[in-house]
């Protein structure tokens, strides 16, 4: 069995974890929301047309935020079409993704939508095809209480009250040729800071996020944030990262390392915020909003068969293995160990596209990635103490050196809990865990949560939703000040400590 051990100290902390880490994306995309979260004609729907069963387990995810209308989509789309009366709403040629769009749903049927989920809109405008007006007056339907032309539509539309969206991305991938309307750098900059300090004059309480790059190898990566900050220092809180990975071939090992990738790319950015902050004798600090991250490659073929300009096809619907939920587990926790600069994050996405939850005509069911975000989620809060990890490491393909055990330790001081998040890459060998709880006598293991299975490749579905989910060890104890505890190989592990007052 191989040993590793993690060091904390109570006062040596990375940050505070900010709630909005655990957000998410829905997208008019496949069938993220036709079928995913709205389908009147479902038994599973309630009045207004929502899945019951989709928005419960969304509920029980606790998604604080959740970015809409995309993704490629916001680039071509015009927000019109999509409020007022049903019946007059346009079908349209939806270019990004070459399917007909037929608008059924639109901003505030998404505002409602969040409501009963328990989330917080993060509204995208188009910068693709559209600029500073649209972008006006999009933020004057949603957010001007009244008396003009825009917030008065929202309420003859049946919505008196605001929706006061406070989150605001300046388009999506504009660094990506893809990208419907793409434009270079110093393109992109000058319209988002004049989108940006319009909009901050319409509502100066909403926070904004420039698009940073598409991915760590876009050509572009570095020079495309530091022209684009350098630009709108003044205008924006936050510059957007996506990242997604892949298994493109049968290297396990390989790709659980992916997560270094993601550590390089975010403390690359985080550098050139502080680069332009420093070039312009700035006191902000501009912080990260990992807003599309994700495993995603298994429906990349599939895809290719998606016949043109047809309704809500079945489109990236990736069934996630169990490694996958391994990759995400330490996707989150490479998070997590950043949380000082990443503030926002969101798991791209959320029902049927890409997704923790998908759905059919008999329900909807967890997929093996749903536990991991859950996990942290649900006990990720409070502030991240600098964890340093000695573990043993392997070779890598593409990351070099990468240490068997990814792990972090959260503190959540109000409640009296410590909780530990760690992956075991070994393929083989369980690995023992040491862990020296300096200055935090008292704390006993409440439980030991573990998802584990022989097989990587494991998945949950309609028929088997279960296949994969997790358990509970009983192993990890806390004895003169250590915790030990055993971590399968492959495995993600939540030990949960606890500060039990002594009589
Ligand atoms: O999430 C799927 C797509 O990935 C999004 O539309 C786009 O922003 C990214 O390339």
């Amino acid at each position: 069995m191989k040993k590793a051990q993690v060091i904390v100290d109570r006062d040596y902390i990375v940050g505070g974890v900010d709630k909005r880490l655990y957000g998410s994306f829905i997208e008019h995309l496949g069938r993220a929301v036709y079928e995913g979260i709205y389908q009147p004609e479902s038994p599973f729907a309630d009045g207004e047309g929502f899945r019951r069963d989709t928005l419960a387990l969304v509920r029980e995810l606790r998604v604080p935020v959740v970015r809409y209308p995309g993704g490629n989509f916001v680039s071509g789309y015009r927000w019109e079409d999509g409020v007022g009366p049903k019946e007059a709403r346009p079908a349209r040629a939806e270019l990004a993704w070459q399917v007909t769009e037929t608008n059924q749903v639109g901003l505030n049927e998404f505002a409602r939508w969040c409501k009963k989920a328990g989330c917080e809109p993060m509204m995208a405008v188009n910068l693709g095809t559209r600029g500073v007006e649209d972008a006006k007056n999009l933020l004057e339907y949603c957010n001007f209480p009244g008396g003009t032309k825009y917030s008065d539509l929202r309420k003859a539309h049946g919505y008196a009250e605001p929706h006061g969206i406070k989150l605001w991305c300046l388009g999506n991938e504009m660094d990506g040729p893809w990208q419907i309307g793409h434009k270079t750098a110093e393109e992109y900059a000058r319209l988002a800071h004049e989108t940006g300090r319009v909009m901050k004059w319409v509502d100066p309480t909403i926070e904004l996020v420039a698009c940073g790059s598409s991915g760590l190898t876009m050509p572009t990566f570095g020079s495309w944030e530091a022209t684009v900050l350098d630009e709108c220092y003044d205008t924006v809180d936050y510059v957007s990262m996506h990242q997604y990975y892949g298994k493109r071939d049968g290297d396990s090992a390989n790709f659980l390392a992916s997560a270094l990738d993601l550590d390089r790319f975010i403390a690359s950015v985080a550098a050139i915020c502080d680069y332009v902050k420093g070039k312009h004798h700035g006191k902000k600090d501009i912080q990260l909003s990992l807003d599309e991250w994700n495993v995603w490659y298994h429906s990349n073929e599939a895809d290719k068969q998606v016949e043109k300009w047809s309704k809500h096809p079945h489109q990236l619907e990736d069934v996630y293995t169990f490694e996958d939920a391994l990759l995400v587990g330490s996707m989150l926790i490479t998070m997590l160990r950043h949380a000082d600069r990443v503030k926002i994050g969101c798991l791209a996405q959320l029902v049927n596209v890409i997704a923790p939850i998908m759905t059919s005509d008999t329900g909807a069911w967890r997929q093996t990635i749903f536990y991991p975000f859950l996990h942290c989620s649900l006990y990720g809060h409070g502030t991240v103490l600098n964890t340093i990890v000695r573990s043993p490491v392997y070779e890598a393909r593409d990351h070099g050196d990468a240490p068997y055990l990814d792990c972090v330790a959260v503190h959540d001081e109000e409640k009296g809990e410590v909780t530990v998040f760690a992956v075991n890459k070994d393929l083989a060998e369980d690995m023992l865990l040491t862990m020296e709880l300096r200055q935090f006598p008292g704390y006993h293991v409440k439980e030991h949560i573990v998802l584990h299975d022989d097989d990587l490749l494991a998945v949950n579905t309609e028929k088997a939703p279960d296949r994969i989910r997790p358990g509970y060890l009983d192993t990890a104890t806390v004895a003169d000040g250590v915790l030990t505890a055993k971590l399968p190989g492959k495995s993600w592990n939540v030990i949960r400590l606890e500060r039990v007052e002594e009589r």
